[in-house]
């Protein structure tokens, strides 16, 4: 479970097309040069002449037109054309999707092994890494669980064609960065869609560690008796209405040679599932808090990639784990916890649970000797309300730090947006008997969320990924299945190959 199912290479070929030995050559097309595609008409008998006549082919980003390729002189026995839409606006992400749009079509036409031709403009390391990143988020199968009409189908090789030969030896690393990264993507969004009854919190505590481990990092498990050791009373609360214990996990990632300092501290919120508590969550699609652990999942799955790819800076991970559920012994509206960090809460709703669980992690963080938080979490409803399901919310101080993490997460393709952090919003935050309450209202939910975990950072640079609206896509799209989306990991992987102060 902890390794990739289809671990295999992400081949980078070199030269002419025509030697090329796959079952579908995929080239990608610009809506405004589909001219360049001329070259083409010979080999596929007038075909793509064709296509463009009639618009069956237009270029718009993600459109595919599926050709044989009849010309002997080619090895391939078929042609992909994918739009890459307008060269204008033109992107990594969208050189991602149209690498996922041609992986998940081959998939379902059973074409077993395809190649993408990385031309200019789309040959630099970065569309090369996406490219390969794309093909490999392809391959996520999201019916885990089926035995009935299981998709066995697997691909079996995948390749980017770069032609000259100068770009062949950054290609090569680009794809395997690509390839890496998209594996443990996968593996956590098969994590995401693991239901709360087999990933339980001890079971996840597990997971994550075997993660870690293949990875080669240190990793520590703690139970509850050591985390009410430490004081963690928000993480214990939270957990005290399940049968399931809470754990903490604690991944070191410390490579030889790394500098003392900075040390990335990363935290991920790990609710296994979350009912709501005593404060419960209607029915309609309550089954979708399955996946309110992906912060937790995208940590791991993140420093283990980190771990891989032999990331320069040391990094720390804390992951709280524990399932939010009602009953004898949970936590009430109106109880007042106490923070390892000393301050106290007083409960207005058992669903703002993430916030807790998160409090007492960053301050563990920040006690470990991390010197920049970064958290990434499923944590309110009201951040979709601001910004839809295909942008994160991004908060934080200083600004400097919080702009750093913006620009990594746009290079890398994860579309998210800074909020305000006024001073204002904190008066929605006080409490009449205790230091803070736990919810701050219906206005600005995101926000005051997120200013609630901010007196947990100790004053470090942090940022926060609220990623409640771009976690799960609830509509399939050409490039995506609905299902887990592995949100916030790829920006988490980049950061640490950053500089950041
Ligand atoms: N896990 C939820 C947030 C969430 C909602 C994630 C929808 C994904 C989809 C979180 O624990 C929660 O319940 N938040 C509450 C906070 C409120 C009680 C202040 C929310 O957003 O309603
Ligand atoms: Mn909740
Ligand atoms: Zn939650």
């Amino acid at each position: 479970m902890d390794v990739p199912e289809q671990s295999k290479q992400m081949d980078v070929l070199e030269g002419d097309f025509k030697t090329v030995d796959t079952d579908l050559l995929v080239i990608g097309a610009f809506e405004e040069r589909l001219g360049a595609l001329s070259i083409w008409s010979q080999p596929t008998a007038g075909e793509i002449d064709r296509g463009i006549a009639t618009k069956e082919f237009t270029g718009k980003a993600y459109e595919l037109f599926l050709t044989p390729i009849t010309n002997d002189g080619y090895r391939a026995r078929r042609l992909a054309v994918v739009g890459l839409g307008s060269s204008g606006d033109f992107s990594v992400e969208r050189a991602r999707r149209a690498a996922s749009a041609v992986g998940l079509h081959a998939r379902q036409r059973k074409i077993s092994r395809l190649a993408f031709a990385a031309e200019p403009p789309i040959d630099t390391p970065d569309m090369v890494q996406a490219i390969a990143e794309g093909l490999t988020l392809a391959e996520f199968d999201p019916g885990q669980y089926k035995t009935l009409e299981r998709d066995t189908f697997a691909i079996q090789s995948l390749g980017v064609i770069v032609k000259d030969p100068a770009r062949a030896i950054a290609a090569r690393a680009a794809a395997h960065r690509g390839r890496v990264i998209g594996e443990w993507c996968n593996v956590a969004r098969r994590l995401d869609n693991e239901p709360g009854n087999s990933l339980t919190t001890t079971v996840f505590a597990d997971r994550v560690a075997d993660i870690a481990r293949g990875g080669g990092m240190a990793v520590e498990i703690l139970d509850e008796r050591a985390i009410a050791k430490l004081g963690m009373g928000m993480l214990i609360g939270v957990a005290q209405g399940s049968h399931h214990p809470p754990r903490l996990v604690v991944i070191r990632y410390e490579p030889a040679g790394a500098p003392v300092s900075p040390v990335l501290g990363l935290v991920g919120k790990g609710i296994t599932f979350d009912t709501g508590g005593i404060s419960m969550k209607p029915a309609a699609d309550m089954d979708r808090m399955k996946d309110d652990m992906a912060g937790a999942a995208a940590v791991a799955a993140a420093m283990r990639a980190i771990a891989e790819l032999g990331g320069p800076v040391r990094v720390i991970g804390v992951i709280p784990i524990a399932e939010n559920m009602p009953g004898g012994g949970a936590l009430r509206p109106g109880d007042v916890l106490k923070s390892a960090s000393g301050k106290t809460v007083e409960v207005l709703n058992t669903d703002a649970e993430g916030r807790l669980v998160l409090g007492d992690a960053l301050w563990y963080a920040h006690q470990q000797g991390a010197t920049h938080l970064v958290d990434i979490a499923t944590l309110t409803g009201a951040v979709s309300v601001a910004l839809g399901r295909i942008t994160s919310g991004l908060f934080g101080a200083p600004e400097a730090f919080v702009e750093h993490v913006r620009a990594v997460a746009n290079r890398a393709g994860d579309r998210c947006w800074p909020l305000p952090m006024f001073p204002e919003y904190r008066d929605q935050l006080r409490s009449d008997i205790a230091d803070m309450v736990n919810t701050g209202g219906r206005v600005a939910g995101a926000i005051t969320a997120a200013l609630f975990l901010q007196e947990f950072t100790a004053g470090l640079p942090w940022a926060h990924l609220d990623i409640a609206g771009t976690a799960w896509a609830d509509e399939s799209k050409p490039f995506m299945p609905k299902g887990p989306t592995a949100a916030g990991i790829r920006t988490l992987v980049e950061l640490a190959f950053t500089e950041f102060r």
